[in-house]
């Protein structure tokens, strides 16, 4: 019994040794939890940081993506009190700073292939300050933006917000002839959307757009997807392959609406 005892104290030390030394490896490694990933899967919802979702796209695979990002922005700098049940949802999503917004450019530019689409949404606050400082050093030029025009009267401290803006960003080259096929697009859209989510953008606006910029078989990317109204338009076009991802999963936002 007492050498059992003693080989038991010996076992549980050597383990012990073992564990704090595996402990104090793992430690000096360079490695952040946030940065093990899993692979995305396509056409569904990823639980994940867009950024991490990016970082496992190949180089020029995808032909457009939707970025909307979650500005504090436009709310710090309204100072809205009274926030009813959509600000308090619309508050609780994660806000990003604008390195964050810059990373997610940046390697959004590295996904698309040369001539493809990012269609970056804006609300009123970006519009006016511009968000020239995130295009900095990538190949993204301005070649045309869109007015979302919501149906729908929002907050405001003085005119209340009706609608919200699409900047339209292609790689280099720059070119619509033969990449842009639909030239009837107009640039005021009018579309009412569901409460499904805080922010959820319009899905017949992006289904035309996915469809004007690229072909079937072609990858679209949405790092930021939110209620995933990008997936459902990717699925009314059909024949393109999905990519997005969100900290939070749609189901989240729907019981928040
Ligand atoms: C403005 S909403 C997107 C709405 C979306 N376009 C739609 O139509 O429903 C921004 C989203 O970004 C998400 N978000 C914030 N930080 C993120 C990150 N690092 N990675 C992925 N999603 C993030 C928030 O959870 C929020 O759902």
């Amino acid at each position: 019994m007492a050498t059992n005892k003693l080989e038991g104290t010996k076992v549980s030390l050597t383990v012990g040794a073992v564990f704090d030394r595996a402990v104090a490896q793992a430690a000096a490694l360079p490695v952040r939890l946030s940065s093990v990933t899993i692979p995305p899967k396509p056409d569904t919802a990823n639980i994940m940081s867009g950024l991490d979702l990016l970082a496992q796209l190949e180089d020029g695979s995808a032909a457009a993506a939707f970025f909307d990002p979650q500005y504090r922005g436009v709310l710090d700098h309204l100072g809205y009190g009274n926030e009813r049940s959509r600000q308090k949802a619309r508050a609780a999503l994660a806000p990003m700073d604008e390195a964050t917004i810059g990373a997610f450019i940046s390697d959004l530019e590295r996904v698309l292939r040369p001539s493809g689409h990012l269609f970056l949404w804006l609300d009123k606050y970006h519009l006016v300050e511009g968000v020239l400082p995130w295009l900095a050093g990538t190949q993204f030029n301005k070649v045309d933006m869109i007015t979302w025009d919501k149906g729908r009267v929002g907050m405001g401290c003085r005119s209340r917000r009706k609608s919200e803006h699409l900047l339209v960003l292609q790689k280099t080259p720059t070119r619509a002839k033969g990449i842009w096929l639909d030239h009837c697009i107009p640039d005021v859209w009018r579309e009412v959307v569901g409460r499904d989510h805080a922010h959820t953008k319009p899905v017949e606006l992006q289904r035309t757009l996915i469809a004007a910029t690229t072909r079937s078989g072609d990858v679209v990317v949405d790092p930021a997807a939110g209620s995933y109204s990008v997936l459902k338009a990717c699925r009314q076009v059909g024949g393109r392959r999905f990519y997005g991802a969100d900290l939070v999963g749609p189901e989240i936002d729907q019981a928040a609406a």
